[in-house]
């Protein structure tokens, strides 16, 4: 395990400076204000053993991987048939933000959870009389699985809230099509805050391992949410995780991922695609950079990411 510290230390620092082919995602002034460079990776195995490099203190904000907590907790909410008459579990290749599909595709459902209009059906779905209680919900729900308590970091909430015309617009044409559970307003606020949760790599882990194992918190002993459910949110890792980038990260990659605007990027490794790494029995990755291209993944992130599934012969294929 010592040996695999230093090379994962090792590997940090040589893919960090792929950092500088991308940007800080300047559409959300307080994502604009991050350090480019930084670079950090957590990996936990379902033993709890740990392992981790670079900027690993750096906090930062969940954003679309928030899309995959929101789903999983809508499906234990609502139940799986409910959620998939609101949306639907196809790719577009199309960008996360992209408008098009919802007047071209009649009845206007949205595509998939891992897309902004997909997502924004889901956050008005969850449990909760109020955005509030949605997102307290929420909140309650990571804690569980992450053993500390997060909160919404309101600066970025409220940059993002004055600048969502895009979202806004979005939400009104799933209002006008029946895709919202509760008013355009609502579903953006609960769906801008879920963005604004503010985590570290190691959380990120922690959520990758619960997802890896089915749901099984391998550390708590509990079955926090359905392997059914679990095996979905796969599946749309897989096939919409990383954006319009998706099908070439499952060709050349093959680990069910999620990356957001922040740089982030979670992957579920189960224990049959990781025999040959020093987590022989499956693990969760959190990766953090947050110099994004112009599709919204972590460049110097997703470089390390490849490195060590090639490495570690790391692919679910
Ligand atoms: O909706 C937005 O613009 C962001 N809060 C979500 C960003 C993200 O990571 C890209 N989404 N798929």
């Amino acid at each position: 395990m010592g040996e695999d510290h230093t090379k994962i230390a090792q590997w940090v620092e040589q893919f960090r400076p792929f950092a500088k082919e991308g940007n800080c995602a300047s559409y959300i002034p307080a994502l604009a204000q991050k350090n480019p460079n930084q670079l950090a990776i957590a990996i936990i195995g379902p033993d709890g053993s740990k392992m981790k490099a670079g900027d690993t203190t750096e906090r930062f904000t969940l954003q679309s991987v928030s899309k995959i907590v929101t789903f999983i907790l809508a499906c234990m909410d609502k139940g799986l048939s409910y959620v998939l008459e609101r949306v639907d579990v196809e790719p577009t290749g199309d960008t996360f933000n992209s408008i098009v599909r919802l007047e071209s595709h009649q009845p206007g459902k949205p595509f998939n959870p891992m897309i902004n209009a997909g997502a924004i059906t889901v956050s008005s779905i969850l449990s909760g009389d109020s955005p509030q209680e949605k997102i307290d919900n929420l909140l309650h729900f990571l804690e569980n699985m992450l053993g500390k308590k997060v909160s919404v970091n309101e600066e970025v909430f409220q940059s993002e809230w004055q600048t969502a015309n895009r979202n806004r617009a979005l939400a009104y044409y799933l209002m006008a099509s029946g895709y919202l559970d509760c008013p355009v307003e609502e579903a953006l606020e609960v769906y801008l805050k879920q963005c604004a949760i503010e985590i570290d790599v190691s959380d990120l882990a922690m959520i990758g391992l619960v997802i890896a194992n089915d749901g099984y918190h391998p550390i708590l002993k509990t079955q926090l949410f359905p392997k059914q459910v679990a095996k979905l949110t796969k599946a749309l890792m897989v096939t919409c995780g990383m954006y319009n980038a998706s099908g070439k990260f499952a060709a050349f990659i093959g680990l069910p991922a999620k990356s957001g605007v922040s740089g982030a990027i979670l992957a579920a490794v189960p224990g049959h695609a990781s025999i040959q790494s020093p987590f022989p029995t499956g693990c969760g990755i959190g990766i953090y950079g947050p110099a994004i291209d112009t599709i919204g993944n972590s460049v110097a992130g997703v470089h390390l990411l490849k490195h060590i599934a090639t490495e570690w012969n790391m692919n679910i294929f």
